[in-house]
């Protein structure tokens, strides 16, 4: 890839996590009510979570959207880019959210005793599974692939990348599907981050359906 290329593929990359992160500001604190102490990991976890979900989303997008005839980032160089780049920020949504797991933060996972809620516990079970399956594609197309190729036509079969987007969007679905409804009840009007995480990882469902 010409360095111009690699150039956009990172400011590509510099927008997405910027958007994300000024949204989830937006959202939570400047409409919502979320102190500025909860900027530096609660709410920069909502921000990177939900980069992380559009950058891995957009990665196994991009063979299908070119089988569909949409040119977008079609160089290796600028998948791998946009597929480590994905992976980091959900390192660190995993690193962040662990920091902060209790129910003053989450209480949408907890029961009143303190225990996990059963929806609480699927969507957890669903990030897990989907976070081990990003770090096997990882695997694959990160340094030498002799020797792998069995593994490597796994994770790009369409039932593998089905898989994937099902995980992530159950583990969005059990956290969020309670509040997605009642547009009333969204700060500032605002969507929640969940329910526009949901529709990047249904976009992407729809593209690997139909492209793949
Ligand atoms: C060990 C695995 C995982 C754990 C423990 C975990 C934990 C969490 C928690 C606690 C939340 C709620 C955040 C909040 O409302 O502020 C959340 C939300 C979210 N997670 Fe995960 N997650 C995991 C894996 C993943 C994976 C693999 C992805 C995909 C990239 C992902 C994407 C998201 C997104 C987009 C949100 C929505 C953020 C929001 O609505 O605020 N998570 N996760």
């Amino acid at each position: 890839m010409s360095v111009k290329k690699e150039k956009n593929g990172v400011n590509f990359i510099i927008l997405v996590v910027a958007i994300s992160i000024g949204y989830a500001i937006l959202r939570y604190q400047i409409k919502g009510d979320v102190p500025w102490k909860d900027l530096p990991v609660f709410i920069l976890n909502k921000g990177i979570s939900l980069a992380a979900i559009t950058l891995l989303s957009l990665c196994i997008s991009i063979r299908p959207l070119s089988n569909l005839g949409v040119q977008l980032f079609s160089s290796r160089q600028a998948k791998k880019v946009l597929g480590i780049s994905g992976l980091l920020l959900t390192i660190a949504h995993v690193l962040l959210s662990f920091l902060i797991f209790n129910p003053s933060y989450f209480s949408v996972f907890f029961e009143e005793d303190g225990t996990l809620s059963s929806k609480g516990s699927l969507s957890l079970l669903a990030g897990v599974v989907g976070f081990m399956l990003v770090i096997i594609y990882h695997h694959c197309f990160g340094g030498v692939r002799a020797g792998k190729e069995k593994l490597i036509k796994i994770v790009t079969s369409k039932k593998f990348i089905l898989g994937l987007l099902l995980l992530f969007g159950l583990h969005l679905f059990f956290m969020g599907y309670s509040n997605w409804m009642l547009p009333s009840n969204w700060q500032g009007g605002l969507p929640p981050i969940s329910l526009i995480s949901f529709v990047v990882v249904f976009l992407g469902l729809g593209i690997n359906i139909s492209g793949r």
